[in-house]
């Protein structure tokens, strides 16, 4: 895979990288590590040169996204309880384990009276905000239970919590009523910023349009929301240059929050026949610290989660991104029996098994 790609758009790889070092000493051609951290602005080259470093370079960089997020954001954790409130979805994201297609998924939708429990479980132990997330559903009746849940949320909770949506891709009206009704931030995805590799990730028809989803969070941001996206990261065909451009396009969409995980892929999804070109995920895990070390480093005090999927690669992989540049950590707050329906990849963690206890494990990094 690392040759291949390699051959395709001529930039190092990680793997690539020891080889690279050992010919030319340096993966940082004519530049100190010390000189490219400094630097104002980053160009793409730039950041697919920081996301090829290995050894003391590599350290160097954590160290640095380290020093700024203490400086920018400081030590503070900043939890927001997610409830995955239903998994059903009329996408077919080739990637997903919750897609449309995949007919194994028990499918669930969580009660109003669920929601609106696990809403006060949230603001009676501290959490100041909440996300509500779900598959996608473009309905009436879907458009107008959100609006009732913000409503009803923001009543028996006191208004103390900000409330972050996370239910994809939605026309303009409805967005603007939801906002009206109390949701103050919204996530979604770009999964990936460049429209070539985004077309091979998803169904080449009308629900899946690059375009729509540029707009829908062109719309959202002109609505007043505070805007989150964020892209995957080892995705079958991407390439380095792929991941600076995903950095770049968050930057110049002045984005609030992002999140960003590892792939990893389902068994029953299209993109699983795939997995033989995969980076190995000890790979995948590092370049996702990469990823966010740079973030913190080019957009300094932006919101940066450490994502359920490093978790699922490594254990302590939410701590090890926390240190390194991530402020935001969203515990599953879902009631239990319903966690492992909603499984977007296989070993998720937290599910029924894993009680939500396991976040005051999590210390500030
Ligand atoms: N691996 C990692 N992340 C995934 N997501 C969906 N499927 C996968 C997968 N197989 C992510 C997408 C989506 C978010 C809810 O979960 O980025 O936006
Ligand atoms: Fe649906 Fe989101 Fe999964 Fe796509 S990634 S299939 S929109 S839940």
């Amino acid at each position: 895979m690392a040759t291949k790609q390699s051959a395709r758009t001529g930039s190092p790889l990680p793997g690539d990288s020891n080889r690279q070092s050992a010919r030319t000493g340096n993966p940082l051609p004519g530049l100190s590590i010390e000189q490219l951290l400094s630097k104002e602005s980053f160009t793409r080259s730039d950041i697919v040169t920081l996301l090829s470093v290995t050894g003391d370079q590599r350290i160097r960089l954590f160290e640095h996204s380290a020093k700024i997020k203490e400086a920018f954001v400081g030590n503070r954790v900043y939890l927001r309880g997610l409830i995955e409130f239903s998994n059903r979805c009329h996408k077919n994201c080739l990637y997903c384990g919750i897609r449309r297609d995949n007919h194994f998924v028990n499918r669930y939708t969580l009660t109003d009276e669920e929601i609106v429990s696990a809403a006060c479980y949230a603001a009676e132990n501290n959490y100041g905000s909440l996300v509500l997330q779900s598959g996608e559903l473009e309905t009436i009746g879907f458009a107008k239970r959100v609006e009732k849940l913000l409503k009803d949320i923001h009543k028996a909770t006191q208004n103390k919590l900000r409330i972050t949506l996370s239910c994809g891709e939605q026309e303009k009206d409805i967005y603007r009523r939801w906002f009206s009704s109390g949701a103050h931030r919204y996530l979604l995805r770009i999964e990936s910023s460049g429209k070539e590799l985004y077309e091979k990730l998803h169904p080449g028809d009308e629900f899946h349009s690059y375009k729509r989803r540029l707009k829908c969070l062109i719309d959202l941001q002109k609505i007043g929301y505070q805007v989150g996206t964020g892209v995957m990261i080892g995705l079958p065909f991407q390439t380095l240059e792929n991941l600076a451009d995903d950095l770049l396009f968050m930057k110049k969409f002045d984005i609030d929050m992002i999140g960003m995980g590892p792939y990893l892929e389902h068994e029953v999804t299209p993109l699983y026949a795939l997995r033989h070109t995969l980076l190995p995920k000890e790979e995948r895990f590092d370049l996702t610290l990469k990823m966010i070390a740079i973030l913190r480093i080019i957009m300094k005090d932006v919101n940066i989660a450490a994502t359920t999927a490093l978790q699922a690669i490594d254990p302590m992989g939410r701590e090890k991104a926390m240190k390194i540049g991530a402020n935001v950590i969203m515990p599953n707050i879902t009631p239990g029996k319903y966690r492992d329906d909603y499984l977007l990849y296989q070993n998720k963690p937290c599910t029924a098994r894993m009680p939500t206890t396991v976040i005051h494990a999590l210390k500030p990094a």
